[in-house]
């Protein structure tokens, strides 16, 4: 009953969206050049502002019409669609300051909540995008912890544990937010071990922005990470991955050496990155790696000093 309700006011809604989308493109056509001083540019073809293959960028309003129409409805082929809309319009970065200015980036974090795994992945993706914004990490950091523990407990190399990842790598690209991650490096680097290839590639990305901070790198090298993260450098490792992971070592080499600490204060527990990096197995698979054939991954491999 509810139901049919439902889907009765989705229709009529998108009847009205449209509807309105279609007075705005009529109205907006004689005021191109106003529009055009206003950084918004109206569309060719407004009838259908969900449909995902839409190339034009939207205006305020249909952006707006669009954020109504994705609190307001229920059904999930049209709550991915706006989603994967609104994602591609914050490819732009007027759209990025119009969309969080009208709330948008609450509506759409709100669908990282859908048990819907396809509507949580474009989730992710609209904030991805929206998220090149500085203003707009400000309000995507209330996600960030939400974002973590899926990535963590999801499944594994799902579309949606990559759109996370690739989120959370573009909300590290500055140091502002970094600790917010403090609490998952171990997990992270579980995902690292476990993933495929893919995966892989993209944890290490994210590790790579942490592994750059100081402040972040007795968080890196105190967590607590399998020894099947020295077989990350095995000679066969593809290069995209050997060569992630050697500039993660040098990046955490650096940094410490940086602080001038020999002997670590308080010391690293037992099973901790420290141990791996530091140990005698991890210096002897540095010094197969200086014969590699490759010469990316050679010169990476003397830039790390202690070998
Ligand atoms: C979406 O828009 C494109 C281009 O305007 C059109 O060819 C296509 O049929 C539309 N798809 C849907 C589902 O409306
Ligand atoms: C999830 O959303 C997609 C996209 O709209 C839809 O096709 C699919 O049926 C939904 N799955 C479930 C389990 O509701
Ligand atoms: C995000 O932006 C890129 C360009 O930066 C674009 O190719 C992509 O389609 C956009 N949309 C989503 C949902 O990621
Ligand atoms: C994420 O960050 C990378 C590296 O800074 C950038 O090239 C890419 O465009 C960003 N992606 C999105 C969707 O913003
Ligand atoms: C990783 O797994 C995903 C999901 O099964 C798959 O789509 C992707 O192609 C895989 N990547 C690699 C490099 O194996
Ligand atoms: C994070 O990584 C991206 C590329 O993936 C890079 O452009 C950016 O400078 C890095 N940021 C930090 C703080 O390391």
């Amino acid at each position: 009953m509810g139901g049919a309700r439902d889907v009765g006011w989705v229709a009529a809604g998108l009847v009205l969206a449209a509807g309105a989308c279609y007075c705005i493109y009529r109205l907006t056509r004689g005021q191109r050049r106003g529009a055009r001083r206003l950084g918004l540019r109206p569309s060719r073809s407004a009838e259908d502002l969900t449909n995902g293959s839409y190339d034009d960028i939207l205006n305020a309003e249909q952006l707006q019409k669009l954020l109504y129409l994705l609190e307001s409805t229920e059904d999930p082929v049209i709550i991915e669609k706006a989603l994967v809309t609104l994602g591609n319009n914050a490819a732009f970065s007027a759209n990025q300051v119009i969309i969080r200015e009208l709330g948008g980036i609450t509506i759409i974090g709100s669908q990282i909540n859908n048990p819907n795994q396809s509507i949580k992945e474009k989730a992710l993706n609209a904030l991805n995008n929206l998220s090149v914004n500085v203003e707009n990490q400000i309000k995507i950091k209330v996600y960030v912890n939400q974002v973590c523990e899926d990535v963590l407990s999801g499944p594994l190399n799902s579309a949606e544990q990559l759109a996370g990842l690739r989120l959370l790598t573009n909300m590290t690209v500055t140091n502002d937010h970094q600790h917010v991650l403090s609490a998952y490096v171990a997990g992270l680097f579980h995902v690292l071990l476990t993933g495929n290839g893919s995966t892989k590639v993209q944890v290490l990305k994210l590790l790579l922005n942490l592994s750059e901070n100081p402040a972040m790198t007795d968080g890196l090298l105190g967590a607590q990470v399998d020894s099947s993260f020295l077989s990350l450098f095995d000679v066969h490792v593809a290069k995209e991955i050997l060569v992630r992971a050697l500039t993660l070592f040098q990046n955490i080499d650096n940094c410490f050496k940086k602080e001038g600490r020999l002997v670590p204060q308080p010391p690293f527990p037992e099973g901790s990155l420290f141990y791996l990096l530091y140990g005698d197995e991890c210096a002897q698979k540095m010094r197969a790696l200086v014969y590699h054939h490759d010469t990316d991954v050679k010169e990476k491999v003397t830039m790390i000093p202690k070998f």
